[in-house]
């Protein structure tokens, strides 16, 4: 399995970017969601700053360049250029509160 992060080091709503292995991950009523950082508007990372992937209410995943809203749990883009289109989810699992890839990547 491959280590991601500790659960604990993302803020309850919050995200954080794991660049290693480009993707970030959105901890939100308890649970975690792992997607690609890629918009599918134009494939281009979605945050301007470090680990921030929520827009202002921490509600839903937002692109930083052209605003595109994405739903935590699904990845599905309800507002924006790319409405319909889906990030690429990433499977994760927790153990021990650690996060870890469930598929190992090549
Ligand atoms: S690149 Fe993400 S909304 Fe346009």
């Amino acid at each position: 399995m491959t280590f991601l992060c500790h659960k604990d080091t993302i803020a309850e709503p919050g995200s954080l970017g794991i660049d290693k292995h480009g993707l970030f991950i959105v901890r939100q009523n308890g649970r975690c969601f792992a997607y690609r950082n890629r918009c599918p508007h134009l494939g281009v990372e979605l945050n301007w700053t470090e680990n921030q992937f929520l827009d202002r209410d921490d509600s839903l995943i937002q692109c930083a360049t052209h605003g595109a809203l994405f739903v935590v749990e699904t990845g599905e883009c309800v507002a924006g250029p790319c409405l319909g289109d889906c990030l690429e989810a990433v499977p994760i699992i927790e153990h021990n509160g650690e996060l870890h890839l469930a598929e190992d990547q090549t």
